[in-house]
This record gives structure tokens, C-alpha cells and sequence, in this order.
């Protein structure tokens, strides 16, 4: 396991290093400096990959566009010799690879092909140098279908897109996809709680909220969403909103779906990557139970929190 985040905690560190994760990704040279003080005094070798930012710009939602300088994330591409440099006399710490991850929903190619072309010649070059690199960690980013005319890369054209560039340099690559495994695995089912209608808009309020499910108020991320009967009915056109009191709180706005009513269910589609990871117990709302459908078999696999737990951490 390589330990990432944009910035570490001592004592996320100290656990990573006694864990033995195979490397931890840098992200600035405060953090070497954190990382070698905890080494030396835990009396361990730490393998540690530079994080780079290759200045790249994505085609992505900004919030999600990792790679530029105007990012908070990794060392400048043209700043790594001098925290390489830094590395000087620190015989705890072994420079093993480089990694980058230049935004996440990406669907163009050529930007992953770009990313990996930079990450090769760094590390060919450290290597040159003679720093012992071993690894490019491209980190994730491959996008998947959110909309049903979109269209998203298959695994396999990634690979092939950045895989031949590495043949022949004994550098082994890593990829840490994310969305593209488990985005397209779940969903997310909410119920009609009202429906209201003023003369500019008519509201289908839901059960499920921003905190269950924060894409779209945070990014305007797009979410098809099905009324889960299929009984004929007019269609409509509506804002699918949640129950807090946030005029960002909403699933999916202007959708013209059958007319639901009350107390109906609605499919929330592909919310399997970034729906619980990013939940929140927001407006003292317990989260949501998880179920694991199996063909036909369904098993709970993680229930649905009640208020008690909310307060069981209060003293
Ligand atoms: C370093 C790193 N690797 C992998 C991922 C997963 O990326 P994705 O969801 O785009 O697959 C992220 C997401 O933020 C990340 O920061």
C-alpha cells in the first residue's frame, strides 16, 4: 500500500511507517523533513515516492483537477532536484519512485498519455543521477460514464495508452483506480417524501441529502436518476432535492423523469465512488445503511447509523 494525502499528519505518519506501507508519497518538503524527524526517531528506513505536479491542466471539474500549480497538490515538477537535494544525509529515507494523480473523471486519454510521458523522463532522469528509482505511481483519474451519451475510456485502452511508454526502462508502474472500479457498482435509493410545485418550479423532495451524497451540490456532478416504478405517467420536469436546509442541497436539477409521488423510490445512479467515502453527518443526520446485492441475494453490510450514535462520542 503507498500512503498518499495532499498533507500529513505525525501521527498519520508514525502509524504508516510502523504499518511498513510499501511507500509513502511526499507531497512537499515539510513533509520529508516530518517524515525523516518520525523515522529517525522510530529507528526505521522509510521508502518514499515524490509526489509531482506536472502542471497539467484536465479537462475535469476544477475541485477535482489535482495536476496544475494553482493546486495545492505535490512538489512543483520543476522544484523536485531541490527537494531531491534535501534528501542528502538522510540515510533513513530511500527515494524509490515518483507519483503523480492529475485530477480524477478524466476521459481523455491524451492527458494521462502527457502525465506519463513527463513522469517517465523524471524518472529516468533521478535515475541518472543516481537515485535508485524504481516506480511511477500515476495515481487514478480514469473517468467513467456518468451521462448515458458519455462515453469513458475502457480500462484496458488506458493501460495500453501509457503502458508501452515504460517497456524497456525496468520502471514499474503503479495505478490507483478508484471511481473507474467501484463508481459504476452502486447507487444510491431515496425515497418521495413531498412533491410541490410554485409557478417557476416544480420540487420532488427526497429522503436522501447532500450529506448522503455530496457530488452534485459540491461540483454540479450529473447523476441520472430513475423513478424505480415503471407505471406509464406524464413526465415532468423537476429539481430532486434533499431535506436540509441548503438551497445547494439537491441530487439533480430540472429532470424530466415520470411524475413521482410521495412516498416512491428513485434509483440515484452510479454514486459507488464518492457517496459514503464523502458523507457526513451534516444537520445531525445519521448516515444511510449500505446494502450489497449479490445477484440475487442482498446482504446488509453496513447499518443504518441512529441518533444514539450520533452523540456517542460527546463526554
Ligand atoms: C493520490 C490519489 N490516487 C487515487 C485517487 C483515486 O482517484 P479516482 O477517484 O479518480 O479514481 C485519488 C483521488 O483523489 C488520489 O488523490
Amino acid at each position: 500500500m503507498v500512503f498518499s494525502g495532499a498533507g500529513k499528519s505525525r501521527l498519520e505518519i508514525e502509524k504508516a511507517i510502523e504499518l511498513g506501507v510499501l511507500a509513502i508519497n511526499v507531497e512537499s518538503e515539510s513533509e520529508l523533513f516530518l517524515i525523516h524527524e518520525i523515522a529517525k526517531n522510530q529507528k526505521k528506513e522509510v521508502s518514499i515516492h515524490l509526489r509531482v505536479n506536472p502542471n497539467i491542466s484536465v479537462e475535469t471539474n476544477p475541485y477535482i483537477a489535482t495536476g496544475l500549480y494553482q493546486t495545492k497538490f505535490g512538489i512543483a515538477d520543476e522544484a523536485v532536484s531541490k527537494v531531491v537535494e534535501q534528501l542528502r544525509g538522510k540515510s533513513e529515507i530511500h527515494l524509490r519512485g515518483i507519483a503523480c494523480h492529475i485530477g480524477s473523471q478524466i476521459t481523455d486519454l491524451e492527458s494521462f498519455k502527457l502525465a506519463a510521458s513527463r513522469m517517465k523522463t523524471l524518472a529516468l532522469e533521478l535515475k541518472q543521477s543516481g537515485h535508485p528509482i524504481s516506480r511511477v505511481d500515476m495515481g487514478g483519474g480514469l473517468g467513467i460514464a456518468y451521462r448515458s451519451q458519455e462515453v469513458a475510456p475502457a480500462v484496458e485502452a488506458y493501460a495500453q495508452s501509457v503502458l508501452p511508454m515504460f517497456q524497456g526502462t525496468s520502471l514499474q508502474l503503479i495505478l490507483e483506480p478508484g471511481r473507474s472500479i467501484v463508481g459504476n457498482a452502486g447507487g444510491l435509493l431515496t425515497q418521495v417524501l413531498h412533491i410541490k410545485k410554485n409557478r417557476e418550479r416544480h420540487f420532488t423532495i427526497v429522503d436522501a441529502a447532500m450529506t448522503d451524497l455530496i457530488r452534485p451540490s459540491l461540483y454540479e456532478a450529473y447523476h441520472e436518476i430513475i423513478p424505480v416504478s415503471t407505471l406509464d405517467r406524464d413526465p415532468v420536469t423537476t429539481d430532486i432535492v434533499g431535506p436540509v436546509c441548503e438551497t445547494g442541497d439537491f441530487l439533480g436539477l430540472g429532470r424530466k423523469i415520470t411524475e413521482p409521488s410521495s412516498g416512491e423510490l428513485l434509483w440515484v445512479q452510479n454514486a459507488g465512488a464518492y457517496g459514503t467515502t464523502m458523507s457526513s453527518h451534516y444537520n445531525s443526520r445519521p448516515k444511510i445503511a449500505e446494502v450489497l446485492v449479490e445477484g440475487s441475494q442482498v446482504h446488509l453490510i453496513c447499518r443504518r447509523e441512529t441518533v444514539e450514535d450520533l452523540w456517542r462520542q460527546e463526554i
